[in-house]
């Protein structure tokens, strides 16, 4: 029988907060790595309920790090999980995290949902994570509310949304080049109340445009009419003296 999160979550013996329509997207996002040797790393731990829910779903093999502000989150090595302290809003943090733990697969960022820590927890990460990982940052409907002070032009969702722009710029010529992006990010993922970054330096190249051997039917392009026609040529001619 095909494994579910919500299982797992049930199952745990910690409490958990999430919300209902995640577990639909974590089994969408996570099924291929059900029994792997990944590295998975949450920021927010505060009870544990989600640390327990992650070891019964990945299984045996799977190496799990929690990461909170509160100490009291250290508990939880006791049951053979990775406790590391910091602020997710300190790039030092970060530098110093993956210079301890390596490069990771999977990182869930759970904790404060500010944009800074969100947008830092992004920025931080991504180069770390191995081609074919997850940059997953949940809970932004707090991109919407008013306690996070958004909606804002620097919430996370508006950041996530202008790095659709970087994607579409490996495409020759149409704008500015982001190298994090540019260089580690294969696609962005938009769900309600969670954005996930599928990491894959192999498939960010530039584009290039390409041919195959076929043969050439010199077929006409009818993309402004027929262009045969007097007033279809009329038509093109202005569309051209508008572009140019
Ligand atoms: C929503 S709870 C985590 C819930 C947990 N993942 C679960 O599913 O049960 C958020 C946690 O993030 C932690 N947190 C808040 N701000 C943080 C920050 N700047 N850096 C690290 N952890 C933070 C809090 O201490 C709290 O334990």
């Amino acid at each position: 029988m095909e494994k579910k999160i919500k299982n797992s979550f049930i199952k745990s013996k910690y409490l958990s907060n999430k919300h209902l329509n995640y577990f639909d997207v974590y089994d969408d996002l996570f099924k291929d790595y059900i029994d792997k040797d990944i590295t998975f790393v949450e920021v927010g731990v505060l009870n544990g309920g989600s640390l327990f829910m992650w070891r019964d779903y990945f299984g045996p093999k799977a190496r799990i790090i929690g990461i909170d502000l509160n100490p009291a989150a250290k508990k939880f090595e006791n049951d053979g999980f990775e406790i590391f302290i910091g602020d997710q809003e300190k790039p030092e943090f970060w530098n110093d995290f993956f210079k301890q733990v390596g490069m990771i697969d999977i990182l869930l960022d759970d904790g404060g949902h500010t944009n800074n820590q969100q947008i830092i927890t992004a920025l931080n990460s991504i180069k770390n994570i191995k081609d074919e990982g997850l940059l997953i940052i949940e809970d932004t409907h707090a991109s919407y509310m008013k306690e996070f002070g958004n909606p804002s032009d620097s919430s996370f969702i508006n950041f996530a949304k202008k790095n659709v722009d970087y994607i579409n710029y490996r495409f020759p010529n149409i704008g500015e080049v982001k190298e994090i992006f540019y260089r580690n990010v294969f696609s962005i993922f938009f769900y309600e109340s969670i954005v996930c970054y599928k990491i894959n330096r192999m498939f960010c190249k530039k584009n290039i445009p390409v041919k195959n051997q076929g043969e050439n039917l010199k077929h006409k392009d009818f993309r402004y009419g027929d262009p045969d026609k007097e007033d279809t040529l009329n038509e093109l001619k202005r569309a051209l003296e508008i572009y140019e």
